[in-house]
Parts: structure tokens; C-alpha cells; sequence
């Protein structure tokens, strides 16, 4: 059956950094960019309808917050999560990493200590470390492609300094869903050591079985009031380039507090197409998404079994979310450059190097599936047959 998601959409010579940055990162154009996290997919037709219509109006002068805006994210997280959130939840935020390093500057001083959960998006990284802020990693436990977190580690670093953690839910690149009972018994930890939580959930409209993803901020108010979320349309309806993201806390005085600091960094406002698409997105968006998700599946399906069958020696779980495999290349033997050489010379594709999340990633690479399958085919073909090459 013919998707929408099958149409191959030029994208080259049109500013995309995943298409037209190669040469800056791969050093060459002759790979197929599977890298940096949006999609090759048209968003949603209603966003375009609603952003054309913003356009044609000729003043674009500065919006004011639509009540309209969070009414439709309101509608969105009852119907996707059965989530209850009064509109005094909500705020703005440019962009889901500004909000994390706006969270930072709140909520803690230079200093302080800050947990991630390695390996993970690179930018959890620099939001500590750019700060002057200390990096406590807690590294996640790897068993056959699964992870899972270590509360024992993790009981172990804390201390009185250690102030925040930053959590990935779901989690880039590993593909975990968290569960409700690994949340709740992470909060309680952080609970009771005062640790507030910064939950990055980005990928959370991306969760492949219904019902799975539990935002952080519906767990038992005494383990959620110390925390601040954050959800965002960039990666659900591929809107990464309008920089419009929303914060949510169900502590006021938390929520406050870091609208105050983003007022004073000038960063509490977005665009007034930000504004419209987030509208239409939150408000049509429904079925889009769930045809999206089955493509999205069905492309992680066809990986999975194109390296079980033809390149075994790779492997990668089928994630619970995200359009992001970890693909582990570790039987090949082949160390970070050449493995990297390998990659882009050799089975010509633009990938993100493993260790780029944190040295738990050495021997992986991570691929972007949120593209028509045709081109994935083409891809796999490529892999398997540098592999071949390799092994001959
Ligand atoms: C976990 C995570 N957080 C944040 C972002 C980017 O957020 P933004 O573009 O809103 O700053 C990404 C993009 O890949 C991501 O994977």
C-alpha cells in the first residue's frame, strides 16, 4: 500500500543542514544523510494551510499568546496521554535545549553537580558543562541492545551538591520508553535527596505502543512537584526550524521561576509561525501522527530484519520510540575513526558516531529512520554491501 510517507521530497539545495551541511560534516556529499533528528516528510497539510495563511497576511509584527495555543496543547496531552493540564502548566520556550539550559541557570548554581544518563543526546552535555555547572554521569546498563537504568550508581553519586538530573524520556538514542515504575522509583530517589528533575520530552508523541509514555508530570504529585518538563511539535510533526517548544510544571513557583529567568535571557517568546503551526499541529494532527508512527515502524521493522537476515554481524533492537536505531557495529572491530571512515567511505552514509553520546557509544552509530522506505532500502543495500567488501 502507498503511503504519503513514500514520496521522495527534495530537499537538497534548500538550507537543510541534514542535506546540504555533507560536505561540512561527512567531507563529501556522497552519502545518504540519515543524521541529524528531523524527517524527510511533509508536516502535517493543515500546519502548511495555516502557516500559508499567517504568510499572507503582510505584517509580522509581534503575536501575542493566542488563548487558542495552549487550549489545543490542553486538547492534545487529554487525548494522547489522558493528561489533565491546567493552562497555568504551561508556558513557552524557543526550543527544548534553551529550555534545559534555562532550567540549568534557574535551578542551580556554578558548581553544582548535574546527573545525565549516558550515552545521550549530546546537547545534555554542553547544557551542563557551557554553565559551569559539574557532569555526573550515570551511565545505563546495556544488556543485549536493552537499557536500563542504575538506581544503585545513581544512589551512590548523589550528594549534597548534586542538584539536578536531566532525563531523556523516551531516550536518545537508546529508544527507551521509560516505564511508570522506573519513573516513580527515579523520582523518589531525587526526592529525597532534593533533586529536581528536567524532564526532555521531545520524543514523547513518538512512542510506538499507545498508551506507554507516562509525562512525568501525571506521576503522584509528591514525587512530580519537583520537576519541569518539556514537549515540543519538532520532532512529532517535523517543525524543528520554527524554534517553538512548551514548558510544563505543576509547581507554579517552579514554573515562575523559570519564566523569569527566560524573561531575563529574552527567550520567553516564539514565533508567530511557531504560534500558528503549533495550533494546527495540536489541533489536526491526530491522525497524521498515527499514520505516521505505523511508517515510522514498519521502517524500524525493515531494519531490524534486513540486518538479521543479511548483515547479522550488525545489530539493532526495534526502539519503543523515537525514529532513532542504535545500530551496533561492535563485532566488526573496528575502532571510533575507522569506524567512522568505514561508515561514510565505504558504505556511504551519513550517520551520528556513537561516541559523540558518550563513550558507552564507541562501536555504535545512530540512524535516522524518518525517511521514504525506498531510500532506507537504498541504504541497507549500501551497508550490506561494504560489509561484504569488508569481510572479503
Ligand atoms: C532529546 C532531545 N532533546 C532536544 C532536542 C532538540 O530540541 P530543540 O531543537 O527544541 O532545541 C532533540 C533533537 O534531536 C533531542 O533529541
Amino acid at each position: 500500500m502507498v503511503s504519503r510517507f513514500d514520496e521522495i521530497i527534495e530537499r537538497r539545495q534548500t538550507g537543510a543542514v541534514k542535506w546540504d551541511s555533507r560536505k561540512e560534516v561527512f567531507g563529501t556529499e556522497d552519502v545518504l544523510p540519515l543524521w541529524v533528528a528531523d524527517m524527510d516528510f511533509a508536516c502535517p497539510p493543515e500546519v502548511v494551510d495555516a502557516i500559508v495563511k499567517k504568510a499572507q497576511h503582510p505584517v509580522y509584527g509581534y503575536p501575542k499568546q493566542p488563548v487558542e495555543l495552549f487550549e489545543a496543547i490542553q486538547g492534545w496531552l487529554k487525548r494522547r496521554f489522558d493528561a489533565e493540564v491546567p493552562k497555568e502548566w504551561l508556558g513557552t520556550i524557543p526550543g527544548v535545549v534553551p529550555g534545559i539550559r534555562m532550567a540549568v541557570e534557574t535551578f542551580t548554581k556554578p558548581g553544582d553537580k548535574i546527573v545525565i544518563q549516558t550515552p545521550v543526546y549530546p546537547p545534555f552535555y554542553s547544557s551542563v558543562e557551557d554553565l559551569g555547572r559539574h557532569l555526573i554521569k550515570n551511565p545505563l546498563k546495556e544488556n543485549d541492545g536493552y537499557y536500563t537504568m542504575d538506581f544503585e550508581d545513581l544512589e551512590r553519586k548523589i550528594d549534597a551538591k548534586t542538584k539536578m538530573l536531566i532525563l531523556c524520556h523516551p531516550h536518545n538514542p537508546i529508544g527507551r520508553v521509560w516505564t511508570k515504575e522506573e519513573l516513580m522509583q527515579l523520582a523518589e530517589i531525587c526526592r529525597k535527596h532534593g533533586v529536581i528533575i528536567v524532564s526532555d520530552e521531545i520524543h514523547s508523541d513518538l512512542v510506538y505502543e499507545k498508551g506507554a509514555h507516562t509525562p512525568f508530570y501525571t506521576l503522584p504529585e509528591e514525587l512530580s512537584q519537583q520537576s519541569i518538563s518539556f514537549i515540543a511539535g519538532s520532532k512529532t510533526f517535523n517543525l524543528a526550524g520554527l524554534f517553538s517548544s512548551i514548558v510544563i510544571s505543576n509547581n507554579t513557583k517552579i514554573l515562575d521561576e523559570f519564566k523569569s529567568t527566560s524573561a531575563k535571557f529574552g527567550l520567553n517568546s516564539i514565533n508567530l509561525f511557531g504560534l500558528e503551526a503549533m495550533i494546527a499541529a495540536y489541533t489536526h494532527g491526530d491522525t497524521w501522527l498515527d499514520e505516521l508512527l505505523e511508517y515510522l515502524k514498519g521502517n524500524a521493522d525493515y531494519i531490524s530484519n534486513f540486518l538479521k537476515t543479511r548483515i547479522p554481524e550488525i545489530k539493532m533492537r526495534v526502539p519503543e520510540a523515537t525514529y532513532l536505531g542504535w545500530l551496533d557495529f561492535r563485532a566488526l572491530n573496528l575502532s571510533g575513526q575507522a569506524l567512522r571512515d568505514f561508515v561514510i567511505k565505504e558504505a556511504r552514509l551519513g550517520l551520528n558516531d556513537g561516541d559523540s553520546f558518550g563513550v558507552e557509544g564507541q562501536g555504535f552509530q545512530r540512524i535516522n529512520f524518518a525517511c521514504p522506505r525506498s531510500i532506507l532500502e537504498e541504504a541497507m543495500e549500501r551497508l550490506e554491501a561494504a560489509v561484504k567488501k569488508l569481510q572479503s
